[in-house]
């Protein structure tokens, strides 16, 4: 009943380029006053919100688990001569037609010369498996874009029957074939989203949408920037999205460019436009996982006064009456690793930007990342591991105490909790990826002394005792 090719190879090809798509819209412009020099930056501080258009969540999500905003994808033919069968525990409720058989985070729909297709959602990186459930809106922490997506391309083409799923096969294919060099990442659970984003930029018309095969823009680097996926029932807090605060304007319009991938069309875009407030709206509807064991209210309510103190100015407060700054904090004070803020900011990316300005949604998304990261709501932290925006930290414990980072870790599978440090059991290695045997085991260490993927930093809670930092881990199980 299992799959013969894991989920993460599927998730490698088609899902990466719809990542890159939502990603993408982020980038919307500042001003269409090309000659401003700082229209593609934010200042630290306050980020101030901006209008959102209203929806309907229960719509919402069933657009998110039926419709196809990513339009390219496998002939469904040839897709199930590679996995016929759907494992039951990848099978989500509400879901209609072909999708009701499909594993969550793939979609199915008939393209206009009639072939059945299928193609990554939003879930192939939002949505996870905690205990016996797939929860939306959880990151995958374990998705694996280690691999070569081309490989999944190959394997499928060789089932690929008729003409027209042959043209359908070669409309992905190509995709797949121009975004492949700049979304594999070292290490498992690290998301390239982002650099797919640019990727799909560099191949695009930003006034028609029509696709290039070769770029029209120079690509970007080759190496993405490591990103761990934060969770979606933050985004009823914050007045920007992603950890730069880049993505600022209508938020369901960079959703709507999770069609980026395939949609040749303003048309295409458009279209998706009528469902996205809805999408957005059930996005915000969510909350956070409860923690799933014995919390010692005395023990937490002494965290919950600390965190007043030490925590809350920059993370806000909880309860009844919850109140959320949205404030971002430069590198200087935070002292994360910096590399994903500075490249966003040191004008290497200024032609993505600019390509944005001149999308057909230019005018109504702003793009102005700031040079640090937002403090982020911690609204079901326990369940986000690893930690910081680029997942470096394995456990809840060495966030709140620096000195128990480790320098090399590993992921374990099956995952499993680690209920006294705070995180899944991620151990600490002596040894960085030199040490492997295998591709596999080196995909699936983490190697913090590689740039981009720092310990370092967010020493808010060293000065504390070890005593004060149990309290503090104690009140975060209750957010
Ligand atoms: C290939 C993986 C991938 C796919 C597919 C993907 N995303 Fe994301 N998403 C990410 C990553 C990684 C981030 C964090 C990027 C950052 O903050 O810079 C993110 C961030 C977000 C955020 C902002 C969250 C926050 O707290 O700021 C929203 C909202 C979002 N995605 C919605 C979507 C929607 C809707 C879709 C589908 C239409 C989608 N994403 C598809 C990987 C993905
Ligand atoms: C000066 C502002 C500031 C203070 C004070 C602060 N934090 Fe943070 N915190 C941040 C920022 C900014 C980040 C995001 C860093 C990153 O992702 O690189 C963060 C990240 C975190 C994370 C990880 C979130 C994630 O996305 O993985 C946790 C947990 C956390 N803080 C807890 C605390 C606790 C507990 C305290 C009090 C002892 C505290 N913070 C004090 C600014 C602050």
């Amino acid at each position: 009943m299992t799959m013969p090719i894991p989920k993460r190879a599927i998730g490698l090809g088609v899902g990466l380029a719809l990542a890159a798509v939502a990603l993408w819209a982020v980038f919307g412009p500042i001003s269409r006053n090309s000659s401003d020099p700082d229209r593609f930056r934010s200042p630290a501080g306050e980020v101030a919100p901006s209008p959102q258009r209203p929806g309907d969540p229960e719509a919402g999500y069933a657009a998110l688990i039926n419709q196809p905003y990513v339009s390219c994808g496998m002939p469904y033919a040839a897709y199930r001569r590679v996995a016929p069968e759907t494992n039951p525990d990848l099978l989500i409720p509400g879901r209609e037609g072909r999708n009701a058989e499909l594993p969550y985070f793939l979609t199915a729909h008939v393209n206009a010369d009639g072939v059945e297709i299928v193609s990554n959602n939003c879930l192939v990186c939002h949505a996870a498996r905690l205990g016996d459930e797939i929860v939306i809106g959880l990151g995958d922490a374990f998705a694996d874009f280690t691999g070569d997506p081309r490989q999944l391309v190959t394997q499928v083409g060789r089932f690929v029957q008729t003409e027209a799923e042959s043209a359908a096969w070669t409309h992905w294919a190509d995709r797949i074939e121009r975004i492949a060099p700049y979304i594999q990442t070292r290490t498992l659970g690290m998301n390239p989203a982002t650099n797919l984003s640019w990727a799909l930029m560099a191949h695009r018309d930003p006034r028609t949408m029509a696709w290039s095969q070769t770029p029209l823009i120079d690509p970007p680097p080759h190496d993405p920037v490591p990103l761990r996926t934060p969770p979606w029932w933050w985004m009823g807090k914050k007045n920007a999205m992603f950890y730069t605060t880049i993505g600022r304007g209508d938020h369901s319009r960079y959703m709507l460019f999770a069609s980026l991938l395939c949609a040749d069309s303003v048309a295409e875009l458009e279209e998706i436009d009528q469902f996205a407030p809805d999408i957005r709206a059930y996005l915000e509807s969510l909350g956070p996982p409860a923690f799933p064991a014995e919390i010692d209210d005395a023990l937490a309510a002494e965290g919950n006064r600390l965190f007043a103190r030490h925590c809350a100015a920059c993370h806000g407060t909880y309860g009844d009456e919850p109140r959320f700054p949205n404030r971002v904090i430069a590198l200087d004070d935070i002292g994360t690793d910096p590399l994903y803020a500075r490249s966003m900011t040191d004008g290497s990316l200024d032609r993505f930007f600019a390509w944005v300005d001149r999308s057909p949604h230019g005018g109504t998304v702003r793009a102005a990342p700031a040079e640090g990261y937002i403090a982020p709501p911690l609204d079901g932290i326990w369940a986000v591991a690893p930690y910081f925006h680029n997942g470096s930290v394995p456990s809840l414990e060495a966030v709140l105490d620096s000195s128990l980072r480790p320098e090399f870790w590993r992921h374990v599978t099956p995952r499993a909790y680690d209920f006294t440090a705070l995180g899944w059991q991620f151990p600490a290695l002596p040894f960085g990826k030199e040490g492997a045997a295998t591709a596999a085991e080196r995909a699936a260490i983490y190697d913090t002394t590689v740039p981009g993927y720092g310990k370092a930093g967010h020493l808010y809670s060293d000065g504390l005792t070890e005593a004060e930092r149990a309290a503090l881990l104690e009140y975060l199980k209750t957010l």
